[in-house]
């Protein structure tokens, strides 16, 4: 298996991308300090809430400020478009953070957006990890973020609904239909419970599964209680589970 840099997490609305999205985050940036670079995707902007870390400023401001200043666009096409991405980090506890925020109108940006893109991608340069909670729905495979990804972790619930959409997300992803391009896929199955038997709906998908999580009562109270998940303990059901997937695709951790 090739070394994975680059993780994406994708899969229906609710499915809990923010929630591996966060303990990939964290277990990471714990065993790799410095070394980690968090992309929310997401125009709902979750990882802010869940990883404790407030946002400084997004690409889609940024955006909106270099269209309106011809000699900030200049300077965008003149000069180190990684220095923008930069300025608008955020800087966490052992990781970076950068947060896209409101998707573009459509049609007009196309050469800022592909300047924003490269200055993403030149930025990524400079960790050994990047984490990406996507947007729900299988177009998200993020045209606006990265040009390729070296993993993607398509979350679904044991709803046939969710591995429907997984599963047209992993295809979308192989055919290379996407103006990205895809290392491996494969499942993260959520809310997997002993009494309900996965097999036959996971046979009809036909696809690898690189993990499952438990119902997470901790979870949800930290979610209720609106506090980060980075305070979760360490041996509650979640993070283990996290845990064990990030063995599996990142041996050197
Ligand atoms: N294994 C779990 N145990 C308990 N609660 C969970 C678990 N997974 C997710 N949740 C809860 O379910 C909700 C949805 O999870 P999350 O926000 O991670 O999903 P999402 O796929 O990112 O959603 P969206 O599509 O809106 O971005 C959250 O309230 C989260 O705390
Ligand atoms: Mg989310």
């Amino acid at each position: 298996m090739d070394k994975i840099k680059s993780i994406a997490v994708t899969g229906k609305g609710g499915t809990g991308k923010t929630v591996v999205s966060t303990l990939l985050i964290r277990l990471l940036s714990k065993r790799f300090p410095g070394r980690v670079l968090a992309i929310d995707a997401d125009s709902a902007m979750s990882l802010c809430y869940t990883t404790g870390l407030p946002v400084v400023k997004t690409v889609s401001q940024l955006r909106s400020e270099l269209l309106g200043i011809q000699q900030a666009r200049n300077e965008l096409n003149n000069g180190p478009t990684k220095d923008l991405m930069r300025g608008i980090l955020a800087h966490g506890d052992g990781f970076d953070m950068l947060t896209m925020g409101r998707p573009e109108e459509p049609g007009c940006f196309c050469a800022c957006n592909e300047l924003l893109r490269y200055g993403i991608d030149t930025l990524a340069e400079d960790y050994d990890f990047v984490i990406v909670d996507g947007e729900a729905g299988p177009e998200q495979l993020n045209r606006r973020v990265m040009k390729s990804v070296d993993c993607l972790l398509v979350m679904a619930d044991m709803s046939a609904r969710s591995l429907q959409t997984a599963k047209g997300i992993i295809d979308v992803a192989n055919a290379g239909e996407n103006s990205i391009s895809v290392g491996m896929s494969g499942l993260v199955l959520n809310r997997v419970r002993a009494d309900i038997p996965k097999e036959d709906l996971l046979k009809k998908t036909g696809l690898e599964v690189f993990g499952e999580l438990p119902e997470d009562p901790e979870v949800n109270k930290f979610d209720r209680e609106d506090r980060s998940l980075f305070d979760l303990p360490m041996d509650s059901a979640c993070p283990q589970a996290v845990e064990k997937i990030v063995k599996k695709l990142i041996p050197e951790y």
